[in-house]
């Protein structure tokens, strides 16, 4: 936080960094954004449709985060960026684009509309709210986009039954990654993807119920929230596996 003076002995109070995570209402979203609350130069919003987790994950950053409820499926994008603005958010260091959206089931059992929601959360959501974001990611001069996939959505990866729209999806996501590294780049923005191997959550025990990950959702959180604040002074269009498996 920094203090900007207005006029002789009155200052306003104004955060260095803005950063925004989807689907912070558990697991590695919730996890990140309290580790990059606790930066005193940092204002973290988070964003998930669960008011009550989202209450949850306010109090435990000693009310240090805003909430915003949002469905990434059905919400307006634009009332979404105006509501950031009414929050003070006047530029956007770092975006996580964390939220996610797994269906378990055979190939030939997949609806149309099963498609359509893990598309329109793991794809479509990062597609479009990057693209209402870019006013403020381009003020910060110098942010960070950070893609959450899955090491299922690298190429040559093991592969899992049951997995074929998220698994497709995540790829998706990391070739978009690579797009918008290069298309952003007279921007300053840095886009990259962390392509994660097993944590435990919510989300994994769905796709993979009684495996126990070698990973807790705050120790991938610990990770995904250095990496946010860091990783772009390394790597740019890049997807990293983070996993302690080999793809
Ligand atoms: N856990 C793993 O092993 C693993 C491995 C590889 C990749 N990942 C990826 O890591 C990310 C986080 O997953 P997690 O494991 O932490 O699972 P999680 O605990 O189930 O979290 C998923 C988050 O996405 C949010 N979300 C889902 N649909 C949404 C929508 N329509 N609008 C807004 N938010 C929505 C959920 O919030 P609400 O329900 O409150 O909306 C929740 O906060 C996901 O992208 C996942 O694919 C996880």
């Amino acid at each position: 936080m920094i203090f900007i003076p207005l006029q002789e002995g009155i200052y306003k109070m104004e955060y260095q960094h803005y950063y925004l995570v989807t689907g912070a209402s558990s697991g590695i979203g919730f996890a990140s954004a309290l580790v990059l609350a606790q930066n005193k130069r940092n204002k973290v919003i988070a964003i998930a449709r669960n008011t009550t987790k989202l209450e949850s994950l306010r109090q435990a950053s000693e009310n240090k985060i805003g909430i915003l409820p949002f469905d990434l499926e059905k919400g307006n994008l634009t009332a979404l960026v105006d509501d950031l603005k009414k929050k003070g958010v006047n530029h956007l260091t770092g975006v996580i684009h964390n939220a996610g959206y797994l269906v378990s089931k055979k190939f030939e059992e997949i609806s149309i509309q099963d498609l359509q929601k893990i598309y329109e959360v793991n794809v479509f959501a990062p597609f479009r709210l990057t693209q209402h974001l870019l006013p403020l990611l381009k003020k910060a001069k110098g942010a960070h986009i950070v893609n959450i996939s899955s090491v299922g959505g690298i190429q040559g990866s093991v592969k899992f039954d049951g997995l074929s729209a998220y698994s497709s999806s995540k790829g998706a996501l990391c070739v978009l990654t690579e797009c918008l590294a290069n298309e952003l780049k007279d921007e300053k923005i840095k886009v990259n993807c962390l392509a994660l191997g097993a944590v435990q959550t919510e989300m994994l025990h769905q796709a993979f119920p009684g495996y126990e990950a070698p990973l807790k959702a705050n120790e991938m959180g610990e990770f995904v929230a250095w990496f946010t604040e860091n990783g772009s002074k390394f790597f740019n269009g890049k997807i990293l596996p983070v996993a302690l498996s080999t793809p």
